[in-house]
């Protein structure tokens, strides 16, 4: 049996979450493969509603393992704190493993992120704040302390006091602000270590197994194609790679493997943090779509700007990505809109574009080309079957299907599991 990957498509908060759990039911494992806790997964099913930034979205189901993969970077006590609220809620986590291999964010990561972000002032990024970019950036520089090495305190103690010597040296004498206590990190870390031990495991041998058997590994996302350091509207980007290709690197699955590629769009795009957004809507008609979806960040609760769907962002995701199916999410919400405005391509220095620029400062400056499709005036939360939408409903589905090059296999009407019309199988 394959390796199923769901992608974000575009700035995250698509609605991956509830695919995945959507998923969930068939597969054996599910791995976090890139990110951190900067990912705010919003489930909602029979335990109650969550909001998960590490652990996989499909550990409610019993029968399935969780993986938080060797591509994510994990802070230790935000996993705890996550596993905690889950056993409370009475979801059994002693089926959740975490790769020796990821990278841990450390106190430093935090402080750093947001030392770094004040000192670009005007041109800040936006970042949650949660040591994420700093903790790749160790990584890359082979300065990043791994999760396994909390298993062996004396060797975690000697690499620690090398790293916080040259991070104290940078937080003193470049930000000023008072160096972090080795001892107190080391305590505080080994405790952690102590408590995530059971979780802690060689998560590759998992999946290979699992998929010499014959077993389904679901391969989940966190944020979106657009922001993938590599791929997306770099440099306001989170620092891994949320695209397909991070998901071998992030999971140690082999492409060979993967033979679905679930692009997650969400009907509107909406973009958290800094960078451009050539669709943004304008005015009251985005405040409405806004309150209506409550679109605010689910790890920072900052508002998100939300945009009419972007065609040629679209085209660009679903080729690099190669997807093989989509899965369309929150519909219901363009329920009220009379009208709905969709892009086709860009207009920049009197040419008309429909490739998505790498350069920022084009992108910047590109004017969306719009097409204005009536909208369906009705509550589409109770449709269950394909039919039953308004056609008007049917045809934008249908133009974002063009748009994107592929097939629309699912379209979620709801937070609900129910809320959800499968055109065609996904898996
Ligand atoms: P960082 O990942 O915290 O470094 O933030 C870099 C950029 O990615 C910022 O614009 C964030 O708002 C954005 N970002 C990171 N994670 C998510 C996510 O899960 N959803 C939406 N935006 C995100």
């Amino acid at each position: 049996m394959p390796a199923v990957a769901i992608i974000g498509a575009q700035w995250g908060d698509e609605g991956k979450g509830k695919v995945v759990d959507y998923l969930a039911a068939k597969v054996s494992i599910v791995v976090r493969y890139s990110g951190g806790n900067n990912a705010g997964h919003t489930v909602i099913n029979q335990y109650g509603e969550f909001r998960l930034h590490l652990v996989p979205s499909g550990i409610f189901y019993p029968q399935m393992t969780g993986v938080i993969g060797n591509g994510v970077v994990v802070d230790p006590e935000v996993l705890l704190e996550e596993i905690e609220s889950l056993r409370r809620a009475g979801v059994d986590t002693s089926h959740l493993y975490i790769s020796q291999r990821a990278t841990l964010i450390m106190p430093y990561h935090r402080l750093l992120d947001g030392l770094e972000e004040e000192s670009r002032g005007e041109g800040s990024l936006g970042t949650t704040r949660k040591g994420v970019g700093p903790a790749y950036v160790d990584k890359a520089a082979r300065l990043g302390i791994r999760v396994g090495e909390l298993l062996d305190p004396p060797t975690f103690r000697q690499r620690l006091a090398q790293v916080l010597e040259q991070k104290n040296a940078i937080i003193s004498g470049i930000y000023h602000a008072p160096a972090l206590s080795l001892n107190e990190i080391y305590e505080t870390y080994c405790s952690f270590g102590e408590r995530l031990a059971p979780h802690i495991c060689y998560t590759e041998p998992l999946l290979q197994e699992a998929l010499g058997k014959g077993r389904m590994v679901l391969l989940e996302g966190a944020q979106g194609t657009l922001l993938d350091v590599d791929f997306g509207t770099y440099p306001y980007v989170t620092s891994s790679s949320p695209a397909v290709g991070g998901a071998c690197t992030g999971a140690g699955v082999s492409p060979a493997h993967i033979t679905s590629i679930i692009g997650v769009f969400k009907a509107y795009p909406t973009r958290v943090g800094q960078g451009p957004m050539p669709t943004l809507i304008e005015g009251e008609i985005q405040d409405l779509v806004r309150e209506r979806a409550h679109e605010y960040g689910a790890t920072t609760g900052r508002p998100r700007r939300c945009g009419w769907f972007d065609g040629v962002a679209a085209a660009y995701a679903a080729r690099l990505n190669g997807f093989t199916a989509v899965a369309l999410t929150r519909l219901d919400v363009l329920d009220v809109l009379p009208r709905i405005k969709v892009c086709r391509a860009y207009h920049y220095d009197g040419q008309r574009l429909e490739e998505f620029p790498a350069s920022i400062s084009v992108l910047e400056q590109c004017r969306p080309e719009y097409e204005e499709v009536p909208g369906w005036l009705t509550s589409t939360a109770e449709v269950r079957r394909w039919e039953e939408l308004p056609p008007q409903a049917r045809a934008y589905v249908e133009q974002i299907e063009e748009l994107a090059g592929c097939p629309v296999a699912l379209v979620s009407v709801g937070p609900r599991r129910e809320q959800t019309i499968v055109r065609r199988p996904l898996l």
